[in-house]
């Protein structure tokens, strides 16, 4: 502090744990770099941070402390969403998220106005999330300021997206059930078959408000001032084709930094376990680690499968059973009864724990993941080969992109969702147990691995990019 800010950022987070993650990330990145930021969570987020982090009501935590130790301009805020701090946003995520696109414009109207006239000597501009327009396009006209979408998922995801009417004219948006043709007129995107396309491509995907909103989003994304991307140029030439039509960068992979105060920040919705005296027993490469992630969720059969393939592929694990990772919504009997006293020292159970601190341990050798994108980048930050069982949302595309592009892992299931424990286990040994694909994967995980790095170094296409970045952002509120 103390030096003159270079703009103001009013940063609003969509409330789920795979886009929190980025967006905090994307925050101290460009508070970093001089801007100064307003960060606002929706309460009922702060309120389970509270929990998670303080163990009681807790309700002083704040995210920023340290950062602001450390000498950055960043302030941390809340906002209500106008529905009870109790509501499920993940079992309500259709009528919840309808209204979010809809009403909740008028909240965030309201905050950015207070926020603007709380530093009138400080040039404003809005950084939202993409999935959250049309909204951030509207309220950044209506003040006159510059808006800055943040997409955290792959480019590929992005373009499919952005070129909808494209694909809806050759008659793949929306995309049909048992079709299977290859798409190759998306400008940037070399070839992908449709059914490695988003599960809301679909009339009945899930989750059908998406299918519903994704036209009208990405009208308003293509308002926005400036796109950012939580990828890195290699991924494609798609950015580069994009760029035609309005200034995109790849600036991933956004969670990682060689600042440490990005690693001290609780991001977290869940209190985490401390899996690392358990790893230290473990030989290098010995652990696969299973998570899928913080918000999709799956059947008690398909569970009881995959513990049981855990089991017979003799591997040790760590399993991160989640609250709500049951479509039933049973939180008691997730896993088969006995299970957890048949894995013995063999296995071990979290509710959630620090993932990239997990997979940063020299003694994980595989992760078996939906594909989140987090997830995804975390793994190839790490050189840790996966095993994808994508669930929802766009991990199919990325399940692509890890098997067929980078080579860098294996589909759990080479025909649709149904899960066998002897194939669970035959897939497990393949990647842990030395053999050739596992020897393949792993030579390409670590060139992945270099990929990943080399784009934060000081030379690197990221770095770069996110240069580059703020030099246009500066201009254009200049
Ligand atoms: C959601 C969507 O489901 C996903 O498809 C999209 O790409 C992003 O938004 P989520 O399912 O939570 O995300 O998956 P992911 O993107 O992998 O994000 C999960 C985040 O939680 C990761 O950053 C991971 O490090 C973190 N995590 C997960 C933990 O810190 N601890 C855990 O125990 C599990």
């Amino acid at each position: 502090m103390g030096k003159q800010s270079k703009g103001h950022a009013i940063m609003i987070s969509v409330p789920y744990q795979g886009h929190i993650n980025p967006f905090i990330n994307l925050a101290l990145k460009l508070a970093s770099k001089g801007f100064t930021i307003t960060f606002a969570h929706l309460e009922f987020v702060h309120q389970k941070l509270s929990k998670a982090h303080h163990s009681g009501n807790g309700t002083e935590v704040d995210l920023f402390t340290e950062a602001r130790e450390s000498g950055l301009d960043i302030r941390y805020a809340t906002i209500n969403d106008g529905f009870p701090l109790e509501f499920d946003r993940v079992l309500n995520f259709d009528e919840y998220w309808g209204i979010i696109l809809r009403d909740f414009a008028s909240l965030v109207d309201e905050f950015v106005g207070k926020t603007i006239q709380s530093e009138p000597f400080i040039v404003p501009f809005l950084v939202t999330d993409a999935v959250f327009y049309p909204w951030p396009a509207t309220i950044a006209d209506k003040y006159d300021i510059v808006n800055v979408a943040f997409w955290t998922q792959p480019a590929l995801v992005f373009s499919l997206s952005y070129h909808l009417d494209l694909l809806r004219e050759k008659g793949h948006f929306p995309c049909k059930d048992n079709v299977e043709d290859e798409i190759n007129y998306v400008p940037g995107v070399e070839s992908i078959n449709t059914r490695d396309l988003m599960s809301y491509f679909k009339e009945d995907g899930f989750p059908i408000i998406l299918y519903k909103t994704l036209p009208l989003t990405f009208e308003g994304v293509k308002k926005s001032d400036f796109i950012v991307h939580n990828t890195v140029d290699e991924e494609s030439d798609i950015l580069s084709a994009l760029n035609k039509y309005q200034p995109n960068y790849a600036i991933g992979p956004i969670n990682f930094s060689k600042n440490l105060t990005t690693n001290s920040i609780s991001k977290s919705l869940w209190s985490e376990s401390d899996c690392t005296q358990w790893l230290e027993s473990k030989s290098p490469g010995s652990v696969l680690y299973v998570s899928f992630g913080s918000f999709v969720h799956t059947s008690k059969q398909i569970i009881e499968e995959i513990a049981y393939g855990l089991l017979l592929s003799e591997v040790n694990f760590i399993w991160v059973i989640r609250e709500g990772i049951l479509n039933s919504g049973d939180t008691n009997h997730v896993l088969p009864v006995g299970f957890e006293d048949e894995i013995k020292d063999k296995g071990l159970i979290v509710p959630w724990c620090d993932q990239i601190t997990v997979l940063s341990n020299p003694a994980v050798g595989g992760f078996l993941t939906h594909n989140g994108w987090n997830s995804t980048v975390e793994s190839m930050w790490c050189g840790v080969p996966m095993i994808s069982y994508p669930i929802a949302f766009e991990q199919v595309t990325n399940m692509k992109l890890v098997v067929d592009d980078w080579k860098i892992g294996i589909r759990l299931c080479d025909h649709g969702m149904s899960v066998d424990r002897k194939i669970v286990a035959e897939k497990i040994k393949s990647v842990m147990c030395g053999g050739s694909i596992s020897k393949r994967l792993r030579q390409e995980a670590d060139k992945v691995k270099t990929v990943m790095r080399d784009a934060l170094e000081t030379d690197g296409s990221s770095k770069r990019n996110f240069d580059q970045f703020v030099e246009d952002l500066e201009a254009k509120i200049a």
